[in-house]
């Protein structure tokens, strides 16, 4: 089943913070839910950039979501996961019973690769997002989705940033591409060049599959942080590993993807990002 839903609009105009949903957010009739968001977003946005995140007193309710989507997501892991994302999520050691602090989870991934976490408020420019990936530094939101739909969230939340992206930033080989990624947005100054390398991102390090032992994996933060993305894959048009054609892929940022793309394993998805990413130029973004 497709679900779409449109992104909250957050901003921080002289120092007054708003957060907008859309009428088809889960969290669009929910005052309280409201008031926490735009309360995460002050912090977020009160902290100097790069400094660690805030921790959050994080309600009964905030930890019962996340034991209801970690406790169905450890049986799709050991059906889905690629090896090394199982590799890496072994490495955080959370929590079942509640929330991780960004910080808490930050540090683990910290002893591990040297990345880490630093708060947002929402989503993020691209060059914003991806300039802090060449300090090894991943900025990610600290709010959880909405209790009324558990199992997909239409926009980042902890459980996609901590379980999807944290689980990669733990891994040695993993965290070597994010930053590789950080470093070429960098040298990148065309609109058209930076939108090339996020597409890429977004078939890969967000929603990605690697082959392994002849069996379809999930690699992809978005797929391994969303029961219902799991499941889906099942539904999705799946195609070969293939940086040109993912650069006119129109893709689904808030609903089930409809076309996924696989790389023959995880050693051949990080041979063909490394030369993509390499050898991509302002003049010749495809
Ligand atoms: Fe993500």
């Amino acid at each position: 089943m497709e679900q779409a839903f449109g992104y909250p609009d957050v901003q921080n105009v002289d120092g007054k913070v708003s957060v907008v949903f859309p009428p088809d957010h889960p969290g669009h009739r929910d005052a309280a839910y409201h008031d926490r968001r735009v309360a995460m977003a002050e912090a977020a946005f009160r902290t100097p950039a790069g400094a660690p995140a805030p921790d959050v007193a994080y309600t009964a309710e905030e930890d019962a979501v996340w034991r209801t989507v970690t406790t169905s997501l450890v049986d799709l892991h050991v059906k889905f996961a690629c090896q090394e994302f199982l590799e890496g999520i072994s490495r955080l050691q959370l929590p079942a019973d509640r929330l991780p602090q960004l910080s808490e989870a930050s540090a683990r991934i910290q002893q591990c690769t040297g990345a880490r976490f630093s708060p947002a408020p929402g989503m993020l420019a691209p060059r914003d997002f991806y300039s802090s990936l060449a300090e090894r530094r991943f900025q990610a939101t600290q709010y959880i989705r909405h209790p009324s739909l558990p199992h997909f969230s239409p926009e980042p939340d902890m459980i996609h940033e901590i379980i999807g992206h944290g689980s990669a930033l733990a891994h040695d080989r993993w965290a070597d591409i994010y930053e590789l990624f950080g470093h070429t947005v960098r040298r990148l100054s065309t609109r058209e060049a930076v939108g090339a390398v996020s597409n890429v991102f977004w078939f890969t390090m967000e929603t990605g599959l690697v082959r392994e032992d002849g069996d379809v994996k999930a690699c992809g933060a978005s797929l391994l942080s969303s029961c219902g993305e799991l499941e889906n894959i099942a539904r999705a048009d799946i195609r070969p590993l293939d940086t040109a054609a993912m650069q006119n892929q129109p893709y689904v940022v808030t609903g089930y993807q409809p076309v996924l793309f696989c790389a023959e394993s995880f050693g051949d998805l990080e041979e063909v990002l490394r030369r993509y990413l390499t050898g991509v130029r302002d003049e010749n973004p495809g």
